[in-house]
């Protein structure tokens, strides 16, 4: 490809980089495995738009001798397989993005391994892509990995998608060849909602159909691959949406100015048009479009720009600004497409965070309606999703939201999963449609409430909840504990593991999802019976913290109260009255804690017992006891209009 811009570098240098700057960008991925001859592409790609360096070229001279696996010719796979254990194995590992421009267009291209377990990276470099380029290799067809990589493209989002029919060479350039693959393709791609499809005949390694139109094609007559990456128009997409920006901060440097900055994700804003601030629902007028290079009249999805309004209003992170024509929906429950990035699985009913646009809120996720299978597009019944599943979930969050569904605005509907102990991303999702929308869903108020229960039952409603090793002692304290209470005059109920799997949890076994299921069950009956006035003993093993911060998060200040029944595991395997270790340890009960299935310890709980000692179940009991009554945590709250008084 020809460079203006070399001469101008020499000649003209401000019409360099005033051509360099005006320039728009695409960022596109390749979707395709090694064998299909993806690196060879991108790396011809990089290597026609002289963006290779001298030094880079010789080193690959002399790679493509060593280990190249072209006879010694250049070999452009190795420009981009860089890290050397890929270059032993021969594949590509990790998203790899690269940079490369032509004289009307700056690219980023994401380069992803093609291979199943290679999902998640896929998925990542798919989800800022605005073109896909899916690489066939003529003398295959459409394979079940093309097939794949079409869905995920399409999920994902990406309208425009170019099918490079590759290594036409060993097919004698066949026009034929070339055709009945195109035709298949393009039936599957309309099954999984892409339309607007290129086909291509290309040899990455001859540079056919790349970025000079090829002789050996002479049936074709379309643009060479070069040619559509720089002409194709992605910007309707993003720029036809009602108007969206996300605020990222709020620029405050003195009393006299106050914008709002962040990246536009949608819709174009006008100098003098009604914005409308979600979720407050405040409106004012657009009074200032500041970028970092000048003051603009418009600006338009992708651009990052500061606003000043005409009206005071108070706006933080987190809130979006709309066109007060379009606003979006505000929701707290939402279905949703699930990607799930990490080792461990998913666990439904554990909190993770959620971070969308530039807000981040708790959410949890419920057991998946249906995994799609990735290469058949099945719907498969599952309990989970696992490393690179895809499924459809419930995803519930604790505060609303504002939200486009991710079809119409990538931006607005699309965020990651985040563990909040690890911090690690373990997975990503897509919104489809609120479940709820807090516009028109009210919590029922009720006259007779929380404080009049409490009241009436002259105490301050609790959870004590006993967490430890199976056969700790947790419900024979627990009892012991509840005796004591009612004796004192309290009313109070027990939930115990054991008696609860009978009934309300008796759907529920012992996998890691199971127990978080039976926890969350469990913390929600435990506030309702808290609003109802009592105080409730829960006697679990609970072995995950989380699931236990998760309880906690339920209720307020000081009402959820943390006893860890702290024994050895050798001293409740010993006592094991219900010969469950012994069962485990013979292999017979799988997940059994302590043996095969972790014990988290509380770091910090309100009280810690020694249960392996010398003292007894009851001196412990009144330990327990003696911290609700001589703290205060359990006397009644006073107030003037107890509604028991005089009665
Ligand atoms: S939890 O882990 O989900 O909190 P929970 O307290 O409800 O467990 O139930 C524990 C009781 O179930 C134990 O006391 C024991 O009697 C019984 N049990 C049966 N199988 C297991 C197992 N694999 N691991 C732990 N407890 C088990």
């Amino acid at each position: 490809m020809a460079h203006v811009r070399d001469d101008l570098l020499e000649h003209d240098i401000e019409a360099y980089l005033d051509l360099h700057e005006h320039k728009t960008m695409l960022r596109f991925i390749t979707c395709g495995s090694v064998d299909d001859g993806k690196s060879t592409l991108i790396g011809r790609l990089l290597y026609d738009s002289k963006l290779v360096f001298e030094d880079h070229l010789t080193a690959l001279t002399a790679d493509s001798k060593k280990v190249g696996t072209q006879n010694g010719e250049l070999d452009f796979a190795l420009l981009v397989d860089g890290l050397a254990a890929e270059r032993e194995q021969g594949i590509t590992i990790d998203v790899a993005y690269r940079f490369f421009s032509t004289d009307r267009r700056k690219f980023i291209v994401a380069d992803t391994p093609g291979h199943e377990q290679y999902t998640r990276n896929m998925v990542t470099g798919a989800s800022t892509a605005d073109l896909a380029v899916i690489l066939i290799d003529a003398r295959k067809g459409v394979l079940t990995q093309t097939r794949r990589h079409s869905f995920l493209v399409g999920l994902l989002g990406i309208r425009h998608v170019v099918v490079a029919i590759n290594k036409l060479d060993l097919v004698d350039y066949s026009e034929e060849v070339f055709s009945t693959i195109e035709a298949d393709y393009r039936t599957f791609a309309a099954e999984v909602g892409i339309t607007n499809v290129t086909a291509i005949p290309i040899s990455a390694l001859r540079g056919d159909n790349i970025t000079e139109v090829s002789t050996n094609t002479p049936w074709y007559e379309g643009p060479t691959l070069m040619e559509h990456l720089d002409t194709v128009n992605v910007d309707d997409e993003h720029s036809d949406h009602p108007f969206r920006l996300p605020v990222q901060w709020v620029n405050r440097p003195d009393l006299d100015f106050r914008g709002f900055a962040g990246q536009i994700a949608g819709g174009r804003v006008r100098v003098g048009e009604r914005i409308r601030v979600v979720p407050s629902g405040r409106e004012s007028v657009v009074t200032k479009i500041l970028t970092a290079d000048g003051d603009l009249d418009e600006a338009v999805a992708g651009l990052s720009v500061t606003l000043c309004l005409a009206d005071e209003i108070d706006i933080s992170r987190g809130d979006v600004l709309v066109g007060a024509q379009a606003p979006p929906s505000v929701a707290d429950r939402f279905d949703a497409h699930v990607i799930w990035m990490a080792e461990d699985e998913l666990l439904p009913g554990r909190p993770y965070l959620v971070k969308i646009g530039t807000k981040t809120v708790n959410a949890t996720i419920s057991a998946p309606k249906f995994e799609i299978d990735v290469n058949t597009l099945e719907h498969k019944s599952v309990p989970t999703l696992t490393l690179n599943g895809i499924g459809v979930c419930t995803i519930s969050l604790s505060q609303s939201i504002p939200f486009d569904p991710y079809v119409e605005n990538r931006a607005m509907g699309g965020f990651i999963l985040i563990d909040r102990h690890t911090n690690a991303t373990v997975g990503a999702g897509l919104l489809n449609e609120a479940l709820r929308r807090s516009d028109n869903v009210h919590w029922q108020a009720v006259d007779v409430d929380r404080s009049r229960r409490a009241a009436m039952n002259h105490q301050r409603p609790v959870v004590i909840w006993f967490t430890g090793l199976s056969g700790a002692g947790k419900s024979t304290i627990a009892n012991l504990v509840e005796q004591q209470l009612v004796s004192l005059g309290y009313r109070t109920y027990l939930l115990d593991g054991d008696n609860v799997r009978h009934g309300l949890n008796r759907d529920l076994g012992f996998t890691e999802v199971d127990r978080v299921e039976n926890i969350r069950r469990v913390a929600e009956v435990a506030r309702l019976m808290t609003d109802a006035g009592l105080i409730v003993l829960c006697s679990f093993i609970s072995p995950f913290r989380s699931d236990r911060e998760m309880a906690r998060e339920r209720f307020a200040e000081g009402e959820f109260i943390e006893v860890f029944v702290d024994t050895d595991l050798a001293v409740a395997e010993q006592r094991d009255r219900k010969g469950l270790y012994a069962k485990a340890r013979r292999g017979e009960l799988p997940n059994f804690t302590g043996v095969d299935s972790p014990y988290e310890p509380p770091e910090s709980p309100e009280i810690h017992l020694n249960a392996s000692g010398a003292e007894s179940a009851e001196v412990l009991a009144t330990r327990v006891v003696e911290f609700l009554t001589v703290e205060g945590r359990i006397a009644p709250e006073m107030s003037d209009d107890n509604p028991n008084d005089g009665q």
